[in-house]
């Protein structure tokens, strides 16, 4: 029977030199296929006596069955190698950190803008938004400011399709629009309300003080380190019966205070010329303390609502007095951060965003 231990021996061998299931199976064929070894011994059988046949058939089948279960033992070795080497491939490592997306924050400017809407929210104000994308009249004409006025000129600006040639839409220069805006609906409010059969033009009855501000988005052709073709602005009205320069003059102290945390800041009415004020004036401030002490830096235009500009509201220049001013949410940020150049903000560099989490 040595023949068949050779063989069983060789099988082994060669099965456990496999090292691909495909080279396995080809191994497999040499001694368990049609015209494999094995099968060859069994033809062999032919030519033997019946009790030989027995005993011989009987140890060929002893060696089959150990062939196929080497065979066996030898699939189940490889299957498991590949199993390993797929986990391998595939491995997870669960103690790496997650990759996470960070909190994210606020941007300065929107925080000056909370911060804007919070102190004058606390004094009273209304915050009313308007539309970026503006027609000639609010921009402009409404605000005193007609067609060939010198002022247009500083007021270079974009201009988009829609409107008329005479009456084009812009993006807005300033959020002053929003004084005409805001006005003529609460104009309209109160005059509904009053019930009073009133057929002129200008309102004169009675109404409510309008107290509001106007944060927003505007656009010039402007850029440099302090000028960005968008910007922000932040628009002021109080019109009443009974309001003066000095109450606006109260309230803006107190608003630049507050904002920059400076009881000792010090305000400076300067004159100057807007359209849609008479008289007018630039506000400059002045801190005592810090790198800008001493310096006067200028932070809004202001002045009383000129009487055209009342009229345009739908009220009676006659009985209605407006103050308004205008401010930049932008520079009182750089102010607030000791920032050097507008165009940071604009930017989108989280390592500087994120300083101000
Ligand atoms: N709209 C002006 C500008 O953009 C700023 C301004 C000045 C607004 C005086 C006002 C004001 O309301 O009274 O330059």
């Amino acid at each position: 029977m040595t023949d068949l231990n050779d063989i069983v021996d060789q099988a082994k061998a060669a099965f456990s030199h496999a090292a691909t299931p495909a080279d396995l199976e080809n191994a497999k064929a040499l001694y368990l296929g049609k015209a494999g070894r094995l099968t060859e011994l069994m033809k062999g059988m032919a030519a033997l006596s019946v009790d030989d046949k027995k005993s011989r058939g009987a140890a060929i089948n002893l060696a089959k069955q150990a062939i196929e279960s080497a065979l066996n033992d030898r699939r189940k070795a490889l299957a498991n190698a590949e199993l390993k080497l797929q986990l391998q491939a595939e491995a997870l490592d669960v103690t790496l950190p997650g990759r996470q997306r960070g909190a994210g924050g606020l941007h300065p400017v929107t925080l000056t803008l909370e911060r804007i809407e919070s102190i004058f929210g606390s004094m009273g104000f209304e915050v009313a938004q308007g539309p970026e994308i503006e027609t000639d009249w609010f921009n402009f004409t409404a605000l005193n400011t007609p067609q060939d006025h010198p002022a247009r000129s500083m007021h270079d600006t974009f201009y988009v399709e829609g409107g008329t040639e005479s009456a084009p839409h812009l993006l807005r220069t300033h959020t002053s629009p929003m004084q005409i805006r805001y006005a003529v609906q609460h104009v309209k409010k109160y005059r509904q309300a009053s019930g009073v059969d009133d057929t002129s033009p200008l309102f004169s009855g009675d109404m409510p003080e309008i107290r509001v501000i106007a944060p927003g988005r505007t656009y010039r052709v402007d850029s440099d380190a302090t000028h960005s073709p968008m910007f922000h602005q932040c628009e002021g009205l109080w019109v009443g019966e009974n309001v003066s320069f000095k109450d606006l003059k109260f309230v803006f102290t107190d608003f630049c205070r507050t904002f920059f945390e400076s009881d000792d800041l010090v305000l400076r009415f300067r004159p100057s010329f807007f359209p849609f004020t008479e008289p007018s004036a630039e506000i400059d401030i002045q801190f005592q303390q810090g790198p800008l002490a001493g310096r006067w830096l200028e932070v809004a235009g202001s002045g009383r609502v000129h009487p055209n500009v009342i009229r345009n509201m739908g009220l009676d220049p006659e009985k209605f007095i407006g103050f308004a001013f205008g401010m930049g949410p932008d520079r009182l940020t750089m102010l607030r951060y000791d920032v050097n150049d507008l165009r940071l903000f604009f930017d989108g560099d989280i390592r500087f965003l994120s300083q101000f989490q």
